[in-house]
């Protein structure tokens, strides 16, 4: 854990507000900071009083008070945490979050801070499972919250079901493992999955890839602390958790989407099967079967990993190789053709593994090695290749990680 971690907890109207101070006191006996931030709703629970002698410090709950302001106004008390846990995180507050409210302090801090955001949520079962939250959820997942829970079990209104707030303790199990990940405080930008490149507004081109190894890779990376952008194609995948998301279609749009991010990086994995071709006139009409024609004009894609290899300060960058044969030989060729730090290849056409597939075997090259991985199922391999980039980062680029 981190000695120094600041944490802000938030609590919400939930009948699960007096679990909060039981994770309050957790969260400082395992040595964090803790400030206290409460919704209207959740003092109709618990008093402010019990978390402000737990804390040590004046429990905040309005945005425009006037002697809270004078302390540590919203912007730099978002700026202070480490992390922001909101438990429980009621059915109301979830879909305040998603919509972007900043109409008192607890909101407008998570709106207002680059700290990871953990929500521990806490309702009846049937609330739980309503689409409105569900998508709720799933949007906020997508934005890089993470969610911790909610636990299945009976309830306090009586039912028995998912809504349960998490146990304290795993709470801050989650919380403190994270802040005190080998990859805390980096950036790592990942794309995953095809491209789509329209012919015309129903036809495109595309590839098999499933986006399976770029979503482990990214759930990899973020529990071991890094925030991560996943840049995906078109996928039938969840969002991993605590992994922002950016859905694009055509390689231009991934294009576009990897450079507004890449700059900033430490570490760009390239695992997506971009296109390297598209048609190479868009038709916004559908082209009737006479219109087609026999042969289809084709224009190459820009290369996104050797775009990112191109900055002036490139992140230390690892490209995927696919390939039916000669597999070292073409991958190395790219490895240096592409000016990467690493490239994983893998053998396609093999059943049961790479394209479409849970399992995958990977043959890891840098300048001067060489590492075969698996067979293993994509999670394993996801957390084994990140501990190379890891290690391999440090001994060709010592200074990566120091900030010199
Ligand atoms: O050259 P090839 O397409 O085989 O290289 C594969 C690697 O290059 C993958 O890492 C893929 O993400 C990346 N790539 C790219 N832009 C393209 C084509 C491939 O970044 N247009």
């Amino acid at each position: 854990m981190h000695a120094a971690s600041r944490i802000i907890v938030g609590v919400t109207g939930s009948v699960a507000a007096y679990k909060a101070a039981e994770l309050v006191r957790r969260l400082q006996a395992r040595g964090a900071q803790v400030r206290v931030v409460m919704t209207e709703a959740a003092e109709a629970f618990v008093t402010p009083l019990t978390f402000q002698a737990l804390s040590g410090h004046p429990v905040r709950g309005a945005l425009l008070d006037p002697q809270g302001e004078a302390g540590m106004d919203h912007i730099t008390l978002a700026r202070w945490a480490d992390a922001v846990v909101v438990a429980p995180a009621s059915a109301d507050f979830l879909a305040r979050l998603r919509a972007g409210l900043a109409d008192d302090l607890l909101s407008t801090l998570c709106l207002a801070t680059r700290a990871p955001v953990y929500l521990a949520p806490a309702m009846n079962q049937v609330m739980w499972h309503h689409p409105a939250t569900q998508d709720n959820v799933a949007t906020l997942r997508g934005r890089g919250c993470r969610f911790i829970g909610p636990n299945d079990g009976g309830q306090a209104c009586g039912e028995v079901g998912p809504g349960r707030m998490s146990e304290p303790a795993e709470i801050v199990t989650r919380i403190l493992d994270a802040a005190g990940g080998a990859l805390r405080g980096e950036h790592w930008v990942i794309t995953a999955g095809p491209t789509r490149e329209p012919l015309d507004p129903v036809r495109f081109l595309s590839n098999r890839s499933s986006g399976r190894m770029g979503f482990a890779l990214a759930q990899a990376a973020a529990q071991s602390g890094a925030q991560v952008s996943l840049i995906s194609g078109p996928v039938a995948l969840d969002t991993p958790q605590g992994v922002r998301r950016h859905d694009v279609e055509t390689a231009q749009q991934m294009l576009e989407a990897v450079m507004a991010v890449a700059p900033e990086a430490e570490v760009f994995i390239g695992c997506a099967a971009v296109a390297d071709v598209r048609p190479a006139r868009y038709q916004p009409v559908k082209l009737g079967k006479a219109a087609l024609g026999e042969s289809l004009p084709l224009a190459r894609n820009p290369d996104i990993l050797a775009s990112v290899t191109a900055l002036t300060q490139p992140p230390f960058t690892v490209g995927f190789a696919a390939e039916t044969d000669d597999l070292e030989a073409r991958a190395r060729a790219k490895l240096r053709s592409k000016n990467l730090d690493m490239i994983a290849a893998n053998l396609v056409g093999r059943p049961g593994l790479g394209f479409e597939a849970d399992r995958n075997e990977l043959l890891l090259l840098w300048s001067d090695g060489k590492e075969h991985l698996g067979p293993a199922d994509k999670a394993a391999l996801a957390t084994t290749l990140i501990d190379r980039i890891v290690t391999h980062r440090e001994a060709i680029r010592p200074s990566a990680n120091t900030g010199i």
